[in-house]
């Protein structure tokens, strides 16, 4: 039992939004971890976190890296500086968990990816949403082989940004350090669609800049076909009026048809199967409201990730499982900008 052991010791890089849900996963007794250090180069931002978590507050990385009492470090700056962060820690000797997506490039994702190897340390990418009550039960319906064929796997990730978000940070939207609506804040979605069907062949897509000031797209529409022979799509716009409206994956199979929309995949619109399994029974109750797009996961994430570091187990999400949804955006970017379709792997 995780509570009997001692909690595993965690550092986090990157005090902004997403590093609260990292807070509290940790800050939860049930999980197991402890947050000892917290670092940022902006030292209000460390120096905040750290009064709500009892963390110490750093802005030196090296430093904090430097304390021989952290296991593990969570990387949760802004998406292309991942790699660098990840490196450092596991050169320093520590596990990573990494925030989604790995890395904007796959040269730095495989960097990463082979000095975690090379140090024996563990990274983790964080793809909560694999984890949702929801996904679990779509998942294992495809497992157990309930669809039969399987035919399409449709994402849709309709949401609002507006102007004022990008504006929040300097790095959102550059193609230095974030990518667009794909890269961003549809990459769970992504993931969604190569972790339910499977290896993508090929890509098509279109991407625009349609309303934000921002240097890469606010809208893409992307259509693959998966190794299988079925047919995907993945529809991004962050331009939806007036708010977010819809984030939903849709399976099409030979004996079954699945819906999983809400606003971030949290309910069941269509959950139709030729034959009964006792999982019907589960799929209300499975619905829940998110408190945000985010859903709750990263709580159910780090109870994995404190399991695996305390008993030798391997991550859920690797390095390897982070990098294939990255690869598949990078192949539509490629297709968008050269206007051609893009066979995969890269
Ligand atoms: N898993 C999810 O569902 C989820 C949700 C939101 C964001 N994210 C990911 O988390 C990452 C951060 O997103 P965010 O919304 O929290 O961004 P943010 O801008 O709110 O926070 C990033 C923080 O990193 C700090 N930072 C930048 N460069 C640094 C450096 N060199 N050293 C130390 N600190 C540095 C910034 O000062 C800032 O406080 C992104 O990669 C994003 O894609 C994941």
């Amino acid at each position: 039992m995780t509570r009997n052991r001692a909690p595993v010791n965690f550092a986090l890089i990157g005090c902004g939004r997403i590093s609260r849900n990292h807070a509290a996963a940790l800050a939860d007794p049930a999980v197991g971890g402890r947050l000892v250090a917290v670092c940022d180069v902006v030292p209000e931002r460390a120096k905040e976190l750290a009064a709500q978590t009892g963390a110490e507050a750093y802005t030196d990385y090296a430093r904090m890296l430097a304390r021989d009492d952290v296991a593990a470090v969570s990387v949760c700056t802004p998406s292309g500086l991942h790699p660098e962060h990840g490196i450092l820690a596991a050169e320093a000797g520590k596990h990573v968990v990494c925030e989604k997506p790995i890395a904007i490039d796959l040269e730095s994702c495989d960097r990463l990816i082979s000095v975690c190897r090379s140090r024996k340390r563990r990274l983790f990418v964080v793809l909560q949403n694999r984890l949702n009550a929801t996904m679990r039960l779509l998942k294992g319906a495809i497992d157990r082989g309930r669809f039969g064929r399987i035919y399409g796997v449709h994402a849709q990730v309709l949401w609002q940004r507006p102007q004022g978000y990008y504006d929040q940070a300097p790095w959102r939207g550059t193609r230095a350090l974030d990518g667009g609506a794909l890269l961003n804040q549809a990459s769970h979605y992504v993931d969604s669609l190569v972790w339910l069907g499977g290896a993508v062949a090929e890509v098509t897509a279109f991407t625009g800049r349609l309303a934000r000031n921002i240097e890469c797209e606010d809208s893409g529409a992307v259509v693959v076909r998966f190794r299988s022979g079925a047919i995907g799509s993945i529809n991004a716009s962050m331009l939806v009026y007036p708010r977010n409206f819809e984030g939903s994956v849709t399976v099409l199979g030979e004996h079954g048809t699945v819906k999983l929309g809400g606003i971030a995949i949290n309910r069941f619109e269509k959950w139709e199967f030729e034959s009964y399994d006792d999982d019907d029974k589960l799929v209300v109750e499975s619905n829940y409201e998110p408190p945000n797009v985010y859903g709750f996961g990263h709580t159910a994430y780090y109870r994995g990730v404190v399991e695996a570091l305390s008993n030798g187990g391997e991550p859920d999400t690797d390095g390897m499982e982070g990098r294939r949804s990255l690869e598949l955006i990078l192949a539509a970017y490629k297709s968008a900008a050269e206007g051609r379709k893009v066979m995969l792997p890269l």
